[in-house]
């Protein structure tokens, strides 16, 4: 994972002494959910021209205030963050890495797969090695194959064409010290440009206080930038133009910061109202989401991939679009694709879901799906990303950029999209009439106002009930039909953020083997939705009767005969609001949990928020 940024400043152009430094360490700062185990910077010394190292194990507060990042002379640099896959988190370990002169310095997100064979090579013609990591050797294969290329571009052109894996990296060096380096494949970056200087990072928000004209790279992409020029060829298709790779980013700053909340998760949950009204005008502000429907319905097969909680919402798609359409679908895990690709031709419809559009599954399985002659319909937060320029139909989620690691208004935005897909398809099909599908439009249109409703109902209560089980090592969280992948998606959430084994179940299943751990005060959480009522209670029952600690999330009008040790209740609504009113409370009750147990929401152990190693 971890993430990289890099900055140009032009010289005679408002770069104070400390400029570029304050750059990298801030957008550092907004890519820390990438990885936060270690970070580091490095600038070219404009008077000297020699390249400054600063790095160190730990998160970037910390890290930068050891070694005064912000004290950094230079106007060009870059910046990591890790997310430690080779080699453990360290001083040493942590990037940028070097080669042996100190004459390049670089940073890389990604896995060099052939980087035992590579240091083989290098340590036998005389190099000398820091670090465990894979990136060190890509410094060294620089030095070794630019002291011999006409120039350092050449030498760096044909280091890369030499590594195997993923990378994305950025590269600072005293040969030239004006530039920054840099090549794609598999793992994200982005070129931001602006009039006296240029960026690169693994994200938008990273640079989204000094621009909002972005040239997302593909696969191959290499090249450099400099404070006033942008260079970019790919190995395969030759010189880009960048005229015709630019996007406009209409997210302002201030959306990917805190705001006065003590947590990014927190702020992100209240904003789930804002970002849904936003997705569900972006919906039909267009006519993309009713194309997309029509050509959907005119395959023979749906499925969807996608992983974690975009694929609860994947989920909670299949049933929208079974209980409207009638048809079949498949949902599966974007890391099975290879026990399912083989199901896949071109009378097949692949919905692939991703927050990021970066997570590598489900690029995987995107592209499987796409080479076996699969159309590919992508639901994604970022249009730039790799799944938004790869897929063949793109439905944005509209949710604005969501920082804390735990997705929360990215899920309840992808299941509107989803739904509103469900109802689409339904009308493509014939299966509902046109008063019936301006209902069900009408319906989810109210979406935002019952997520504010919820999230009103619901907050007191999540803020007490953790004390009560903050100190317990499981819980169960049990659905029926609807209720399932919400389950799944509080299960999820409440053991990434507090480290408390959740599990969740189809209700009905409980009885065949996790009820053998049911104990005095076990808490189980039922999340009652409008199609299961009837055997929902007796699921209650069973727990009860067993001294199960049992919590019920349920409307009012179906409060009447459960009988749970607890009540919470939500917004009475239609079946296909239900997401909105029971998602909220599981998402108050995960982070509030994280709070009162000392954890940071926000940066869960051991994740990260793009997952862009397999
Ligand atoms: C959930 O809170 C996690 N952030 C994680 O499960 C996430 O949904 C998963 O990694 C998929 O990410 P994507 O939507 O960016 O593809």
């Amino acid at each position: 994972m971890c993430g990289i940024i890099g900055v140009a400043i032009d010289v005679n152009n408002n770069c104070s002494e400390f400029k570029a430094a304050e750059i990298i360490t801030k957008g550092l700062k907004s890519l820390e959910y990438r990885g936060y185990d270690s970070v580091g910077i490095a600038l070219i010394d404009k008077n000297t021209r020699k390249i400054i190292v600063k790095k160190g194990k730990g998160k970037l507060d910390d890290v930068s205030k050891e070694y005064s990042f912000l004290l950094t002379p230079g106007c060009i640099g870059i910046g990591h963050t890790r997310w430690a896959t080779h080699g453990a988190p360290t001083n040493i370990n942590a990037h940028p890495h070097t080669d042996c002169k100190g004459d390049i310095a670089l940073v890389h997100n990604g896995i060099i797969k052939n980087f035992l064979s590579l240091k083989k090579m290098l340590l036998n013609s005389g190099h000398t090695f820091k670090s465990d990591t894979d990136t060190e050797v890509v410094a060294h294969l620089i030095e070794e194959l630019a002291s011999t290329s006409s120039n350092f571009y050449e030498g760096f052109k044909k280091s890369i064409s030499m590594l195997e894996g993923s990378f994305a990296l950025a590269v600072v060096t005293t040969y030239e010290p004006e530039k920054i380096f840099f090549a794609k494949k598999e793992s994200p970056l982005i070129i931001g440009l602006s009039k006296s200087s240029n960026f690169l990072a693994s994200d938008i928000p990273a640079m989204l206080e000094y621009t909002n004209e972005f040239v997302p790279l593909n696969d191959g992409d290499i090249g450099w930038l400099s404070p006033r020029e942008v260079f970019i060829e790919n190995l395969k298709a030759g010189i880009v133009e960048i005229r015709k790779r630019k996007i406009l980013v209409d997210w302002k700053p201030e959306m990917a910061k805190k705001g006065g909340y003590p947590h990014y998760m927190i702020k992100e949950i209240y904003e789930q109202p804002l970002a849904l009204k936003s997705t569900f005008e972006g919906l039909i502000s267009d006519e993309t989401i009713i194309e997309a429907a029509d050509l959907i319905s005119k395959k023979d097969k749906i499925f969807i991939a996608a992983a974690g909680t975009s694929y609860h919402a994947g989920l909670v798609t299949k049933y929208f679009i079974e209980k409207i359409t009638g048809r079949a679908v498949y949902t599966f895990i974007s890391s099975e694709y290879k026990n399912i690709e083989y199901l896949v031709d071109n009378d097949t419809a692949i919905i692939v879901i991703s927050q990021s559009g970066e997570t590598i599954d489900t690029i995987k399985a995107m592209r499987s799906s796409k080479n076996r002659g699969g159309v590919i319909f992508a639901i994604t937060n970022v249009i730039g990303s790799t799944i938004g320029r790869e897929a063949d139909y793109v439905v944005p989620m509209r949710a604005g950029p969501e920082i804390g690691v735990a997705a929360t208004k990215t899920f309840l935005t992808q299941v509107l999209v989803g739904s509103m897909l469900a109802v689409n398809l339904g009308k493509s099909i014939g299966k509902i009439n046109e008063t019936e599908y301006n209902q069900m439009i009408n319906t989810l249109s109210y979406s935002p106002n019952i997520v504010g409703s919820s999230i009103s109902m619901t907050e007191g209560i999540m803020k007490k009930l953790p004390e009560r089980f903050s100190s317990k090592n499981s819980i169960y969280f049990l659905g029926r039909g609807l209720g399932v992948p919400l389950a799944y998606e509080a299960a999820l959430k409440m053991k990434e953020i507090t480290y408390i084994h959740a599990e969740a179940y189809p209700a009905g299943e409980s009885k065949h083997g996790p009820i053998a751990l049911i104990e005095k005060d076990f808490p189980v959480f039922f999340v009652v939705t409008k199609d299961t009522y009837e055997e929902i209670a007796s699921n209650i029952a069973e727990m009860n009767a067993r001294d199960a600690y049992t919590i019920a999330l349920a409307s009012e009008e179906k409060l009447e005969n459960l009988q749970p040790r607890l009540t919470i209740t939500v917004p009475k609504v239609d079946l296909l609001l239900e997401p909105y009113s029971l998602i909220p409370p599981i998402q108050l009750l995960s982070y509030y949990t994280a709070v009162v147990r000392g954890l940071d929401p926000d940066k869960p152990r051991n994740l990260a928020k793009t997952v862009t190693v397999e």
